[in-house]
């Protein structure tokens, strides 16, 4: 049996920082994945650039049942402080929109930067390794009957994108050692849309900027039509706030006011709705939504109650997702690991001492633009410090 001070289970971005910040204090670290690589999420995220955090970080951009728990760790390890260390390492990176930090070459940059800090910290990394079995018996963690600690650390993710070597692990680990898991459910997710919404699908690969809101949130970004529903970043965001027969409202026209129909017809009378319509939206969609409004006549033989009403559907279109594409297609997971079982200042099990869970595995859950890593190395920053 081989000993450590710290076995670190996944070695993707939070078991990565953890494991190089503990083994950094001096601690001997064992990192396990089954993947063949580390860091495999970091390696496909934004486009390939990583979108590593986010300069608007705040607990509020965070999803999780207890909305306090975040703040803490995201106090104690910031946006900044990952910056720092970007910088260090020569990163260049650049601010996409809305804050969003990219790097200007690779996401490989990402994981070759975890993985150098890792090797400073003198971490032993075992990759191809599945998790068989870990048990707990005076006082220490045994990991597949072969290694021991006496703290474990959770870093296995949530169950999004099983293909990539996602699973709910994390969960089946914490039930066996007695802590909570509130519901998982696929988050920043496309949805699927019905036969009334089958205008839509004729509209695949359509971009527009929309604000897509469900009761008091709301995004505003580009939304994207599919061949199955609806994606894109304002369809996403949303996404992680949806409730299965919640409908959503899109504003397909955020920038004009309810008369803008009736200036038009006042500028144009002779002008159709369709063209109206092209000025200011993608040509195939101002088309599919003239085709469902248009009573067929110029702007200036329609009413101004008709022309209102019209602008009012362009600005709250409601359509009722049956679903979302799933896990198989979710950036991340809302649910995990019950915080009420965690201490937000250390991530460490109240009731099981040397137990520690961080990451995506845990009930917390950041928006789409960056906020998802930042968890990874706040979490995983301050239980690389507490263990
Ligand atoms: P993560 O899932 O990264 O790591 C878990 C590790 O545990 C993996 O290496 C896995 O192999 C391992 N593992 C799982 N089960 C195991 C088992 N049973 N035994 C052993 N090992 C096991 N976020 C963001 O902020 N900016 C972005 O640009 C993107 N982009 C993005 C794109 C795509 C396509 C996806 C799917 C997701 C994103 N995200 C993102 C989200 C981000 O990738 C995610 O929040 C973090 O990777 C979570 O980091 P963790 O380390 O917690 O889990």
């Amino acid at each position: 049996m081989q000993s450590y001070d710290v076995i670190i289970l996944g070695a993707g971005g939070a078991g990565l920082f953890c494991a190089a910040t503990a083994g950094q204090r001096g601690r001997r670290v064992l990192l396990i994945d089954h993947a063949e690589k580390p860091g495999k999420k970091i390696l496909i995220s934004g486009g390939g650039r990583c979108n590593f955090t986010n300069l608007g970080c705040a607990p509020d951009r965070f999803l999780s049942q207890n909305p306090h728990f975040a703040k803490s760790a995201l106090r104690q390890y910031t946006q900044t402080d990952f910056i720092d260390m970007v910088d260090r390492h020569g990163i260049d990176w650049h601010e996409k929109t809305l804050g969003q930090l990219f790097c200007d070459g690779s996401s490989r940059q990402i994981v070759a930067m975890l993985m150098a800090e890792c090797t400073k910290g003198g971490v032993e990394v075992r990759l191809s390794q599945p998790v068989t079995s870990v048990t707990h018996a005076d006082g220490r963690y045994q990991v597949n009957g072969a290694f021991q600690a006496p703290s474990l650390v959770i870093a296995t993710g949530g169950p999004s994108i099983p293909k990539m070597g996602a699973t709910g692990f994390a969960y089946d680990l914490a039930r066996q050692f007695g802590l909570g898991v509130v519901q998982p459910r696929p988050a920043l997710v496309p949805f699927t849309l019905g036969p009334d919404d089958i205008m839509f699908r004729e509209l695949s690969g359509v971009a527009t900027d929309t604000v897509a809101r469900i009761g008091k949130r709301a995004f505003r970004e580009a939304s994207l039509f599919t061949h199955k529903g609806l994606s894109g970043p304002a369809i996403l965001q949303i996404s992680s706030y949806w409730r299965p027969g919640d409908a959503v409202t899109l504003d397909l026209l955020p920038d004009l006011p309810g008369d803008w129909l009736i200036d038009a017809k006042g500028r144009a009378p002779r002008m159709h709705l369709k063209s109206a319509l092209s000025l200011n939206l993608p040509k195939r969609l101002a088309e599919a939504l003239s085709n469902r409004l248009d009573p067929g006549r110029e702007l200036g033989n329609l009413p101004d109650k008709t022309l209102r009403a019209i602008a009012r559907d362009l600005s709250a279109w409601e359509v009722r997702p049956t679903g979302t594409e799933g896990f198989a297609k979710a950036e991340v997971t809302v649910g995990g690991i019950d915080t009420a079982d965690l201490d937000s200042r250390s991530m460490g099990a109240k009731s099981m001492p040397g137990l520690f869970a961080i990451g995506e595995a845990v009930d917390v859950t950041g928006w789409l633009g960056g906020y998802n890593f930042q968890w990874a190395w706040s979490s995983g920053w301050v239980a690389g410090n507490a263990v």
